[in-house]
């Protein structure tokens, strides 16, 4: 037997015997498994009262949301050069990172993230995956993300073109993604968020027009509804990175276009269109592996427990949207029908613009 296995087989007994870990006290009679998560009970506290407005799905909940990944994305596994992952280099030096085109628009809510960080002493890179996680929390149906703390305050900025656009073809997306660790079924799985998206700066005429008409639930809806034979643009100006929409009111980026019609990704896309679970479940595997990027799993200690448990969705149900029919779903999966799902009556829904928080 080798020294390096004798190691191991004395180390499993150690652990073996090793006392249950105590249960922290924290504030308000809170218990944490690990002590050094009990402040995050503490910003948990302070952003759904604060930047959340009391619990909230809105407006800040989906700039938090999108930020995890402007932030994470930053990272390559071939070029260490190109960003640190979920390290923060977002907040840090957003006077670099925010001019980048692809994250025109976070420089809002990484001003307002900033200074809670600050207050509560934690890292720009952990404080980002937890308002993403606490925040998406708020949305009926959504997940409950993992979240792990430890991740160090000290980076450097991420390179340009890390994060994806729309107007990049599902080559260049899968190519960019899997660069940084994702299968394409995974790209599929976080695309989840657009659920809850809405766009300001696609056309800025139409500031917070959402992507799908269930915008304030964590549903399947969207993946529904980019399937619809697009008819019309909502601002009536065609802008870099949007496709017709289905729908008076709602955006669709081509990015989600192409990818819900694309051999590689179509079949994931209509799996989640009758699977509000599998979505749920695979966004949730996903997102714990893009919150991690540029950190080992082994460092950061699991402070999971500190998020909300989700209400549930309104329906677990995707349906076609008043209006429509079976019949302007553009199905494009080859090996599986489109699932019967239900078609809602009365006359066509409009989607009605994210009024600001
Ligand atoms: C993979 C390719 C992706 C592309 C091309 C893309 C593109 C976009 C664009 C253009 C917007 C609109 C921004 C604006 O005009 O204000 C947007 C919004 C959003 N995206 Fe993505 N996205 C992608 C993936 C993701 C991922 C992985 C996440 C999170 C896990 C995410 C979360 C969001 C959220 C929550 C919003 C709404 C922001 C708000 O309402 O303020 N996106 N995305
Ligand atoms: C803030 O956190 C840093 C690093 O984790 C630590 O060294 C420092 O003592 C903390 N400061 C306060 C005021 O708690
Ligand atoms: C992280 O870095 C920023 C900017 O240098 C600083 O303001 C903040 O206090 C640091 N936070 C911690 C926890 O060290
Ligand atoms: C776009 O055109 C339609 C049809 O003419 C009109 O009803 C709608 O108000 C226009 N939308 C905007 C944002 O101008």
């Amino acid at each position: 037997m080798s020294f390096k296995s004798i190691f191991a087989i004395v180390s499993l007994a150690l652990l073996a015997t090793a006392a249950p870990p105590k249960k922290a006290t924290c504030s308000n009679g809170r218990t944490a498994s690990n002590a050094v998560c009990c402040k995050w009970f503490d910003v948990l506290d302070d952003i759904q009262e604060g930047l959340f407005d009391g619990g909230e799905c809105g407006e800040e909940v989906h700039e938090s949301l999108r930020l995890t990944f402007h932030d994470a994305i930053g990272f390559s596994k071939t070029n260490p050069k190109a960003g640190g992952g979920a390290d923060g280099s977002i907040i840090h030096f957003s006077d670099i990172e925010t001019n980048y085109h692809a994250n025109l628009g976070t420089d809002d809510i990484v001003e307002l993230q900033r200074p809670i960080a600050i207050k509560h002493n934690v890292s720009f890179g952990d404080f980002i995956q937890f308002a993403g996680a606490v925040g998406v929390s708020n949305c009926g149906g959504g997940p409950r993300l993992q979240f792990l703390a430890g991740r160090s305050n000290n980076t450097f900025p991420a390179q340009d073109l890390t994060v994806p656009e729309p107007t990049d073809s599902v080559t260049k997306i899968l190519g960019r993604m899997g660069d940084a660790g994702f299968s394409s079924n995974e790209v599929v799985a976080l695309l989840a968020s657009h659920s809850v998206a809405a766009q300001d700066h696609i056309d800025p005429a139409i500031h917070g027009s959402p992507f799908d008409s269930t915008f304030s639930e964590f549903d399947a809806q969207v993946f529904v509804e980019v399937l619809l034979k697009g008819t019309a643009l909502p601002g009536n100006t065609s802008n870099p990175g949007e496709a017709l929409s289905p729908l008076p009111g709602e955006m669709r980026l081509q990015s989600d276009a192409l990818i819900a019609r694309d051999p590689r990704t179509a079949c994931e896309w209509q799996s989640f269109v009758d699977n509000h679970a599998s979505m749920v479940s695979k966004f949730e595997a996903a997102m714990a592996k893009m919150a991690i990027l540029g950190h080992n799993a082994h460092d950061l200690v699991d402070c999971s427990e500190v998020i909300p448990v989700p209400s549930k969705a309104k329906s677990n149900f995707a349906a076609i949207p008043a209006g429509k029919t079976l019949a302007d779903i553009e199905a494009s999966c080859k090996t599986k029908p489109f699932p019967k799902l239900a078609v809602l009556p009365g006359p066509e829904i409009s989607v009605a613009p994210v009024p600001p928080s």
